[in-house]
């Protein structure tokens, strides 16, 4: 018994591994983005009309983000969480982060694991506010002196 359940969740792990970050490789990434909407996304938007970044609603348009293009594989604090991950950096090492999620160069490793991070400036700039604030992440100035 013992036995099957590691076997059985050897081979789910190493499946889960391989179609990342695909669900169908070359046409769609696990959470949902199709390959040929990336170049549109990211001009006019990820979000629906109802959720379209302004000042009153950039928390939930960076949690919408969250939601929509980041929750399938990372929980909070649970699961592949956003808390560990996050732990330790500032919101600029957050930002290079989300940056390279977005231009998706090859070199950065991730690549690998996740779709690209689609989205107009301001959608992405709401998710980074989101998600600084969430974590309660300091900036480099924050940051204790040497
Ligand atoms: C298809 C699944 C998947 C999706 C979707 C996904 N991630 Fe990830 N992410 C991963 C995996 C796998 C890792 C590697 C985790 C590890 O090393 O424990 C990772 C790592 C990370 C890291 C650490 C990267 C580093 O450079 O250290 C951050 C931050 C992160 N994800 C944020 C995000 C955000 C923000 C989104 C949404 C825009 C997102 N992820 C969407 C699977 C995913």
């Amino acid at each position: 018994m013992i036995l099957a359940a590691v076997v059985v969740s050897a081979a789910e792990y190493s499946r889960e591994m391989l179609r990342k970050p695909f669900v169908i490789v070359g046409y769609m990434y696990s959470n949902g983005v199709r390959v040929s909407e990336v170049e549109r996304f990211n001009t006019e938007g990820y979000l629906t009309k109802s959720l379209w970044v302004d000042e009153e609603n950039d928390f939930a348009a960076g949690k919408a983000m969250f939601r929509g293009q980041c929750m399938i594989c990372h929980t909070w604090s649970g699961y592949r969480s956003m808390d560990k991950l996050l732990k330790g950096r500032n919101k600029e090492s957050l930002q290079s982060v989300l940056d390279m999620l977005h231009e998706y160069s090859p070199e950065y490793r991730f690549t690998q694991y996740m779709p690209p991070l689609v989205g107009t400036l301001a959608e992405r700039k709401a998710l980074a506010v989101w998600l600084e604030n969430k974590a309660q992440l300091k900036g480099a100035e924050g940051e204790e002196k040497k």
